[in-house]
């Protein structure tokens, strides 16, 4: 994959209070190393985990953090700094100061200069997994995506009090990789997007369900990056609990027949379709009405019925869109994948191993891609940058269609 590149811009970073303070060190370095001319605004708490001194050595530049700095103000103001941006990232974000930015304080200098700047802000979150999760941190977070606001992240993992989940703040060369993706060409502007992700649950009964072992993280990671490139995305989501990506439209859904049926409202009016959802072949004939009782010692038996094929059936519509299907196998990846291109008469398939330690609930992946007379290996990498490889190559492959 290409190394990031930001040469020539103006990138101020601003630090709040966290543990993942310390990884902002790195993001200097690396967005330095992209070519970017970095300045530094510590929020007080910030400076209690990493000095000014260590920003200062590491961007080359004096580093800011309070607003009542008269020399600092005399080489450089506020304001002035504020105009200099081009991009504002902000790397920690807490769950303080994204509250702060949500409802426009201008209580510190961090928070004055965003309010300032009319420049594009990116914020990387980095908390504990509850506070992300909490409706007033997701409430401040759709305020600032409605007002334009691009999140990175969070990544999902173990954090520093032994709890897992989303809050943990993106690598930093991840956090560089996809501000570069967002300055990056928009080859898919004009162009429409239908990405279907996550699994689909089949009720048994009023309380048990079949289902699978999607997180949704591939086809969110496709819809966002679908997005970044210019896109008008719509993303119909099985049932996971994934933040939706910015500017992208989300219809829920929770069974396979519920999924279809969004899928064929929206895939005429739409140019490209992706399928990363994995979607229950089989459902229960019949959903018992109230809960299955165990009876003596017996088993059960479970009667199933095939779900309608949606990726086969977008593909067979009289004026159908750029079809990309995904493949999930456990073995004999390629054959397989071909004979679903084929078989499925796909545009495009992206097929990927999967099991219990690959593919499903994890951040990365790998992907081998085929069409009619191609091939292509995307090597192993955090679903994130795949997608926008997968986006990259959707764009060229639906324009060589298209002409
Ligand atoms: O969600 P994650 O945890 O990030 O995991 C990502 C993923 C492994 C789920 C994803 O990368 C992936 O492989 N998605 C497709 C899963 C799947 O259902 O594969 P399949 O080989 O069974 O199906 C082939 C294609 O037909 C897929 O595009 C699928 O969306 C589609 N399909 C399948 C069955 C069906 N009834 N209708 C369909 O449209």
């Amino acid at each position: 994959m290409n190394r990031p590149s930001l040469a020539g811009m103006r990138v101020l970073l601003g630090v709040s209070g966290g543990i993942a303070a310390y990884k902002a060190c790195e993001l200097v370095r690396r967005l330095r190393d992209a070519g970017a001319d970095v300045r530094v605004v510590l929020t007080e708490n910030a400076a209690r985990f990493v000095t000014p001194l260590t920003f200062q050595a590491l961007s080359g530049q004096p580093v800011r953090s309070g607003l009542w700095d008269d020399s600092a103000e005399a080489s450089m103001g506020h304001l002035e700094l504020a105009h200099w941006a081009q991009h504002v990232l902000i790397a920690p974000a807490s769950a303080d100061l994204i509250a702060r930015l949500a409802h426009g304080l201008a209580d510190d200098l961090l928070a004055t200069l965003c309010l300032a700047s009319t420049a594009p802000l990116s914020i990387a979150p980095a908390m504990n997994v509850r506070m992300w999760a909490h409706a007033a941190t997701q409430a401040n977070v759709a305020t600032l995506r409605q007002r334009g606001a691009t999140f990175l992240g969070p990544a999902d993992g173990p954090m520093a009090e032994n709890e897992s989940g989303p809050g943990r703040l993106l690598e930093p060369h991840q956090i560089v990789a996809e501000l570069a993706a967002l300055q990056g060409p928009r080859p898919l502007a004009g162009k429409r997007v239908l990405v279907s992700a996550g699994p689909t649950f089949e009720d048994i009964d009023p309380v048990r369900f079949i289902g699978n072992r999607s997180s949704g993280r591939m086809g969110f990671a496709v819809a966002e990056a679908a997005a970044q490139a210019g896109a008008e995305v719509t993303l119909v989501a099985g049932p996971v609990s994934l933040a939706t990506p910015a500017g992208v439209a989300r219809v829920d859904v929770r069974s396979a027949r519920q999924m279809r049926e969004a899928v064929l409202a929206q895939a005429p009016r739409h140019d490209v379709f992706v399928s990363a959802a994995a979607v229950g072949d089989f459902r229960p004939e019949a959903v018992a009405p109230q809960k299955l009782k165990k009876s003596g010692g017996g088993g059960l038996e479970l009667a199933l019925v095939q779900n309608p094929d949606i990726l086969a059936e977008v593909a067979a519509l009289p004026q159908r869109p750029f079809v990309v299907g995904f493949a999930a196998e456990t073995e004999n990846v390629e054959d397989y994948a071909r004979a679903k291109l084929e078989r499925k008469k796909l545009d495009l398939i992206a097929a990927n191993r999967v099991g219990a330690d690959c593919g499903f609930e994890r951040d990365d992946n790998a992907l081998l891609l085929l069409w009619p007379g191609g091939r292509e290996e995307l090597a192993q990498a955090d679903k994130r940058a795949l997608a926008r490889a997968l986006v990259a190559r959707i764009a060229e492959r639906s324009a060589q269609a298209r002409a």
